[in-house]
């Protein structure tokens, strides 16, 4: 593989991954998540326990992988033309006025995204850092942890917290984080982070998994709660969960999210890879890897030891309260029942951390590449204008929380955004520039022989699957949403400004295409 260039190049040139493990690595980091710990077990739970895993598995098969590769593919195919995002790669892809502008979208998408998700990360970095100094030790019920993270959030003040400004350290903090290992650039910041956070995060996994394992029963009053159980709970299939539409659109949301396909990320990073490299053969590194931590690490913590130590019931309560009540409700009471809990503790949410860092820099990167590409910016500057532009847009998700604001962000970008963006960037690969070219760009490179029947997957089945899935949201949920059917009346004016915040960031990503497509032409212009 090619070497990063030296920054100290005076003309702009593109880096590239350094090693081949690194970038299955970055885009490993890219894919695990917050959601392989924290949304997989509560929707597994949620949705028929092991049945949940025939749609899941369906879905990994039918859209995961397949979008995975399309991605990887738009991605390689854009960076041979200089550009890291989907502006300039729609452009190329399909010779029209729409397709840079359509491309937007890929920018908006993980940019929105990061708005909301790294504030999330920076709860994990500040409960990390309680759970070290104890500070929660003593609280013993769900409903105190309830209160405490409130009063974290500046919702309600009381005995933990007065008022919001440890939030904001932390979140200042993560941020800053983020954006210095941006500032890094690719090789040198996410490819050297994701290489010593991505191993760390396994060890953190497998001391979680062999602590959970070795609980037995908690109570002997009741023997019916221990770990065996526990999994038992999680995987038991209710097979009557699979007539239900609902499951099968959770399971399809669920790989989009867990793999981050949909959000124009992957495309920004496999930008940078050479076009001797195999890309079918990374893609499934990634999404094995993914898989992985997501199913059998993910799966054996959070849910089984709840079921331990609070039993059928309320675990299932728990799961349905969703995944906050998981992972900082429950686990820090569970922590506190066992020996070492301040250790245990602080390990479960450095591991989030680090779940959710890997992915953030990979959404923050979209918009680093495309002033970095399309501007000409330098990286640190571009760090600066990217990581302040999201530090203005992040306060009205922090002090807004309490009104719905950022539930109502995640199911516009996280959930309906992801598949409306899948549709379009399928369309314009597969239907627009051909099944068959777009074939050969996925298998460039590669060192074995694909399955011709994914070529007829990607070209029919993962299109219609699409729109089925478009079509069943919109009409479960979409309506209602759009609607604000469930929204008390007193939180509608957040509800309108928080759409009226992603319109804007949208609306941003436009006008910076549109700038970046007026300074080629008048740059065209001047060559004599
Ligand atoms: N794929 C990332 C996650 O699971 C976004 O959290």
């Amino acid at each position: 593989m090619a070497r990063a260039t030296s920054p100290k190049t005076k003309s702009y040139q593109r880096e590239r991954w350094a090693t081949r493990i690194g970038l299955v690595f970055a885009m490993a980091g890219n894919a695990v998540g917050l959601g392989n710990f924290l949304r997989f077990p509560v929707q597994c739970v949620q949705n028929g326990g092991g049945a949940f895993m025939i749609p899941y598995l369906v879905a990994f098969l039918l859209l995961g992988i397949p979008l995975m590769w399309i991605e990887w593919g738009i991605g390689r195919f854009g960076g041979k033309y200089g550009h890291g995002t989907t502006p300039g790669m729609f452009h190329y892809l399909w010779h029209h006025p729409l397709a840079k502008y359509l491309g937007a979208i890929g920018m908006a998408l993980p940019f929105g995204l990061i708005v909301y998700y790294i504030y999330i990360e920076s709860w994990t970095l500040a409960y990390s850092f309680f759970s070290m100094t104890g500070k929660y030790m003593g609280i013993e019920s769900r409903q105190g942890m309830a209160q405490f993270l409130s009063a974290y959030q500046g919702a309600v003040s009381n005995e933990h917290f007065s008022n919001i400004g440890t939030a904001y350290v932390f979140f200042v903090i993560t941020l800053a984080l983020n954006f210095w290992v941006l500032s890094r650039g690719l090789v040198k910041g996410i490819e050297s982070i994701a290489k010593v956070v991505l191993p760390l995060l396994f060890v953190f996994g497998l001391i979680l998994v062999i602590r959970v394992f070795t609980i037995g029963t908690p109570d002997p009053a009741y023997p019916e709660r221990n770990v065996l159980n526990g999994l038992a709970f999680i995987w038991n299939p209710d097979f009557r969960a699979l007539t239900n539409s609902r499951v099968w659109v959770a399971a399809a949301g669920q790989i989009f999210f867990t793999l981050s396909v949909g959000f124009g990320a992957i495309q920004t990073f496999a930008s940078y890879v050479s076009r001797k490299d195999d890309i079918v053969a990374s893609g499934l590194a990634t999404a094995g890897t993914n898989e992985f931590v997501e199913v059998i690490i993910g799966g054996s913590i959070a849910i089984p030891v709840a079921f331990a130590f609070f039993g059928l019931e309320a675990t299932r309560e728990i799961a349905s309260s969703g995944a906050f009540d998981l992972g900082f409700f429950s686990m820090p009471i569970i922590f506190q029942q066992m020996p070492g809990a301040q250790f245990f503790g602080m390990i479960w949410f450095l591991l989030l951390f680090i779940a959710g860092i890997t992915s953030s820099v990979a959404m923050a990167q979209p918009l680093m590449a495309f002033l970095q590409d399309e501007f000409k910016i330098q990286r640190t500057t571009a760090a600066m204008l990217v990581g302040g532009l999201a530090f203005f847009l992040m306060q009205p998700v922090i002090f807004f929380l309490p009104y719905g604001f950022l539930d109502e962000m995640d199911f516009w970008i996280g959930t309906v955004g992801l598949v409306v963006f899948a549709i379009i960037e399928v369309v314009i690969f597969i239907w627009i520039f051909g099944a068959d070219k777009a074939w050969r760009e996925i298998c460039a490179g590669r060192d074995f022989q694909l399955p011709r029947i994914f070529y007829y997957i990607i070209k029919y089945v993962t299109p219609v699957y699409l729109f089925l899935l478009l079509g069943f949201w919109l009409v479960q949920d979409g309506v209602d949403v759009l609607l604000m059917r469930n929204v008390q009346e007193a939180n509608r004016v957040y509800i309108w400004f928080a759409r009226f915040l992603m319109a804007g960031i949208l609306l941003l990503m436009i006008f910076l295409v549109r700038l970046a497509w007026q300074r080629k032409h008048m740059i065209r212009q001047q060559v004599p």
